[in-house]
């Protein structure tokens, strides 16, 4: 049976490429599929979090999904801490991934960075309990970017590992989906880097709660080069920024890269910048003030996490029980 699977660390500043790497799919995913959201809040403590911004932003991040057009009733949202299951999971499949596996992250060695001796455990393990959150319902499809790939070819790994072990096709073996036309939206002040939550500058990046003088203004802003755009997409391979510009504006109109480059070849970067804000504002604005709205009802919220917690609970045991089944483990 298809389920979907997929969930983003409440961290703040959730932006563009959180929106169209991951939860604008996972909207048209819930049309066609049963899907289960998740707040990853304990992948979020693996680097340091402040207590009460940890709090809000799990709140928000729940809200950003509602707001992006998730529907609570069909596909429970819920915080990850909440349902155990989660990380007794990781434990077991910790025991069942060999070191060699982990070493190959590169993810880790990122934010490691240069000092590995004083890296946590947990960012070292965290894939692991990304597996875990997967396998944990037997999902199916995993829609993420680009940056999650190397993260589900190894819950993959640990799951074909657990069913050689005990010698049974217990695991699904969940396959990822990532939208080659957004699966790696670029930061806008250099396009060799991804866009993301921590780069230092607010100028790198476009967030879901940003208004709209904000947005146009970051996008004035935007790295550029001093070419007109170009005639073809064979061009952009040289030109970063422009493909990245060029990529936000073919994903908000729901055109091809091809067309994107065919509709503003020979503008200047003022013609077409002022083009892409009005196109990315007349999507956002309604996402900002709906997050902002939710933001205002936390009890609503509350009951959110809550029946998605129960909900999420509730299939986790059955898979839980299984994996305890099979190791020898008492089972509840
Ligand atoms: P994170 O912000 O690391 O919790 O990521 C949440 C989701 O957004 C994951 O599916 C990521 O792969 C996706 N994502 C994060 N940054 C980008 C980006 N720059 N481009 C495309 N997808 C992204
Ligand atoms: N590691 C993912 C990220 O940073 C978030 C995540 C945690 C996730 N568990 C997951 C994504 C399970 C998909 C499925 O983007």
């Amino acid at each position: 049976m298809t389920l979907v699977f997929s969930g983003i660390q409440p961290t703040g500043n959730l932006h563009l490429g959180n929106y169209l790497g991951a939860i604008r799919q996972w909207v048209t995913l819930q049309q066609q599929y049963p899907c289960l959201f998740c707040v990853v809040d304990l992948h979020a403590i693996t680097v340091p979090q402040d207590p009460a911004a940890l709090r809000q932003h799990i709140y928000e991040t729940a809200a950003t999904y509602i707001a992006c057009g998730i529907n609570p009733e069909k596909s429970p949202i819920y915080a990850q801490s909440t349902v155990a299951g989660h990380a007794e999971l990781a434990w077991i499949l910790s025991c069942h991934a060999p070191l060699g596996w982990l070493n190959r992250m590169t993810q880790f060695k990122e934010k490691a960075g240069k000092d590995k001796e004083k890296a946590v455990l947990g960012l070292y393990s965290y894939p692991v309990l990304m597996a875990a959150d997967i396998l944990l319902f037997q999902a199916t499809h995993i829609p993420v970017g680009e940056d999650q790939k190397q993260h589900l070819e190894l819950a993959r790994d640990i799951a074909g590992a657990f069913n050689r072990h005990y010698a049974q096709e217990f695991f699904t073996l969940p396959e990822p989906l990532i939208l080659p036309q957004a699966a790696r939206i670029m930061s806008l002040r250099d396009g060799t880097k991804k866009m993301s939550k921590s780069d230092p500058s607010d100028y790198s990046r476009i967030t879901l709660t940003d208004d709209a003088d904000t947005i146009r203004l970051k996008l004035r802003k935007a790295k550029t080069d001093p070419l007109p755009l170009p005639e073809t997409v064979a061009e952009l391979e040289e030109r970063l920024e422009a493909k990245n510009l060029l990529t936000l504006y073919a994903a908000f109109k729901e055109v091809t890269l091809a067309d994107a480059v065919t509709a503003q070849a020979g503008n200047t970067f003022a013609v077409f910048k002022d083009t892409l804000a009005d196109v990315m504002i007349e999507h956002l604005a309604p996402i900002s003030t709906e997050i902002k709205r939710l933001l205002g009802d936390v009890a609503f919220l509350d009951t959110v996490l809550q029946k998605g917690q129960q909900a999420a609970s509730a299939r986790a045991a059955g898979v839980l029980n299984g994996v305890k089944e099979i190791i020898g483990l008492p089972t509840l």
